[in-house]
């Protein structure tokens, strides 16, 4: 079945994307969301309950747990129990709350270049985070002997991976993870794995591997993940956290109780509808980020001063420059489109861009990009 993949006009939904820049003259390419609409099967699962007159709080149900079962086993041949399965309001309040349950006062390892909550959890949930350097050079991206160094302090406790990474768009492969997870168990040091983007891998080739598939570190391992990066759902606050280790698992619960809120119903539904009927969109959608992913490598390439190697994950291209620090990001402003700025992720020489839009538009930014560019050549400082 062919599906369309145009930009939707998001104007008048209050989304954050335009909201935050609406009165700048701008191309919004920051938030990680996509501008295209939802899977047909996801769209129709939330119209036919938006039918029922009533949203109270709701109970994940066995054939929700059932799909993400599926899912996993599909996907990633990993094969879950459902009782593993904890439903949560969103990854980051989910890390949060690994973080409380788990690392409180002690020292809790994540890369850097970060998503920013990832870099922030730690210092608000009373714990030091310890940044460990990650290039883009390097699959795994990390010098292993400083990561094993970190692990082994008698006060780490915890490990934030995020993989496929955001910013970069790297995954880490089999091996890695393998050597990982060994490291992990050795200095028992519990691996929490945010996977938002493991769904967005572009490369057929390639296969996510879930943390906590791994058996050197199955029990002591927290994978998170959801269908709201994938399916464009991220409004509806759902996530879903999966811990082989029952101790951990009710442990993770009861820091929660009380505190976080029930996952939204219209999320579970979205989860559910995509996980069990979106595959074939999402192989469209993948092609349809790969070709733009390539188009947007194509013309940074020509761009002085600024490099970008295509990722194999998700819909965010990391775009590094030999500018001043700033420049990048107020140069991209001043051709009228709004990336994130690097220097939120730890980075201030890059821009992240977001091109999980419409061809159309993409286009249109890139266009902009390359006229700016041939009016007002860069000096590069590095
Ligand atoms: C790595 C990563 N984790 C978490 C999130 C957000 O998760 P949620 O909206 O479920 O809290 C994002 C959103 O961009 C992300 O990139």
């Amino acid at each position: 079945m062919p599906f369309n993949f145009d930009t939707i006009d998001r104007h008048h939904t209050h989304a954050i994307k335009h909201e935050l820049y609406r009165n700048q003259p701008v191309l919004p390419m920051w938030v990680a969301d996509m501008d295209l609409a939802s899977p047909p099967c996801v769209q129709d699962a939330l119209q036919s309950r938006s039918a029922h007159p009533v949203y109270g709080y709701t109970h994940p149900w066995p054939g929700l747990n059932n799909a993400v079962v599926n899912w996993c086993q599909q996907q990633y041949q990993w094969a879950i129990d459902p009782s593993w399965i904890v439903w949560l309001p969103g990854v980051v309040p989910s890390f949060n709350l690994a973080i409380d349950a788990f690392a409180r006062g002690g020292r809790v390892l994540v890369q850097e270049p970060n998503y920013p909550p990832l870099r922030k959890a730690a210092a608000f949930r009373g714990a030091t985070v310890i940044k460990l350097a990650v290039t883009t050079s390097n699959p795994a991206g990390w010098d292993w002997s400083t990561l094993e160094q970190e692990l082994a302090h008698p006060d780490c406790h915890l490990m934030i991976l995020c993989n496929p990474m955001n910013p970069h768009g790297l995954m880490l492969g089999q091996n890695e993870l393998q050597r990982l997870a060994a490291l992990c168990r050795e200095h028992q040091v519990l691996l929490c794995s945010d996977e938002i983007h493991c769904d967005l891998i572009l490369e057929s080739a390639l296969r996510h591997c879930p943390a906590g598939s791994l058996p050197d570190i199955a029990d002591h391992s927290i994978t998170l993940m959801a269908a709201s990066k994938t399916f464009n759902v991220a409004g509806l606050g759902c996530s879903f956290a999966i811990i082989p280790n029952g101790d951990l698992r009710r442990q993770l619960q009861s820091n929660g109780q009380d505190l976080m809120p029930h996952p939204n119903v219209m999320g579970l539904l979205a989860a559910e509808a995509a996980f069990n009927d979106g595959l074939d969109w999402l192989l469209a959608l993948r092609a349809h980020l790969k070709s733009n992913r390539d188009q947007v490598a194509s013309v940074i390439g020509e761009l002085d001063g600024l490099r970008y190697l295509p990722a194999p994950a998700t819909f965010l291209a990391w775009v590094e420059s030999d500018l001043a620090p700033g420049e990048a990001m107020t140069r991209f402003t001043e051709a009228g489109i709004m990336p994130s700025d690097g220097k939120d992720f730890g980075d201030p020489y890059s821009v992240r861009l977001n091109f999980g839009t419409g061809r159309e538009t993409l286009d249109q930014a890139l266009e902009q990009l390359q006229s700016y560019w041939r009016q007002n050549r860069p000096n590069s400082s590095r």
